[in-house]
């Protein structure tokens, strides 16, 4: 039977070249960001994360002083871990998570609900990709303003960040609302195709210390959802 070059790799040399490419690879670094507060950032970096962790090492990290990432984590029953390890950073997060680059494939930052010269705008100076969950409403969008602003200010800085709004808590059944639709068209930020339904789910999973990809059948439209947004910015 003829060995692959990687099999022969891990054999002669104990080499796992799907790690090597990872260890090798700095980190695509995700900020959930925006300054108002329940929206979804929590919610989305912890789904989003799980749903990653799938595809490589992953690490939050939550730089919202109230701490919810980790209280999340902290939830899940000693049996069955959270499947992302969570840390908390304060000061210059931007330089903070430079160490952990090398050691995980994916990083995903929780940012806390404030914007000008705080841990969103450091984040998001050292991210690839901003997250922005809104509410399907017009005033909710028109709310973020500021934040549009601060990713202005960071594209500055960091040229290469990519910017996109999520919508978040759209009814199951109601399709987004010709004000929304209009109030997103005036947005500079553009937003992703995959939305995130209000489903029952995100709460429970939450209350469990759990992800929606944890939840079996229950969490499959969700998990489905969650998917469809990585699969959409990776
Ligand atoms: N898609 C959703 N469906 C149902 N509940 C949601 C959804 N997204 C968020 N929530 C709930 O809304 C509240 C605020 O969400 P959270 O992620 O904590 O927002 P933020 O981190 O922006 O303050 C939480 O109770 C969360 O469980
Ligand atoms: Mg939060």
């Amino acid at each position: 039977m003829a060995l692959s070059t990687q099999a022969v790799a891990v054999l002669e040399f104990g080499i796992d070249l799907d790690n090597l490419r990872e260890i090798n690879m700095s980190a695509k670094v995700f900020a959930i960001a925006n300054q108002k507060g329940g929206t979804g950032k929590t919610t989305l970096t912890m789904n989003f994360a799980a749903g990653l962790a799938k595809r490589g090492r992953t690490l939050v990290v939550d730089t919202d002083p109230q701490g919810s990432a980790l209280q999340w984590a902290g939830l899940a029953p000693d049996e069955r871990p959270f499947p992302v390890s969570v840390i908390t950073l304060a000061g210059n997060v931007a330089r903070e998570i430079k160490r952990f680059r090398e050691d995980y494939q994916y990083l995903v930052i929780d940012c806390p609900p404030t914007v000008a010269g705080d841990a969103s705008q450091l984040a998001m100076s050292a991210a690839d990709c901003v997250l922005i969950p809104v509410l399907p409403s017009p005033v909710d969008l028109w709310a973020s303003i500021k934040l549009a602003n601060a990713v202005e200010q960071a594209k500055m800085l960091n040229p290469a960040l990519k910017a996109h709004l999520v919508i978040n808590q759209l009814e199951v059944r109601n399709a987004l609302s010709r004000a929304m639709k209009d109030a997103l068209a005036e947005f500079d930020i553009p937003t992703l195709e995959s939305c995130i339904c209000r489903r029952a789910i995100y709460r429970t999973s939450a209350i469990e210390g759990n992800s929606v990809f944890g939840m079996g059948k229950r969490g499959a439209a969700a998990a489905e959802e969650i998917e469809s947004i990585i699969n959409e910015v990776i």
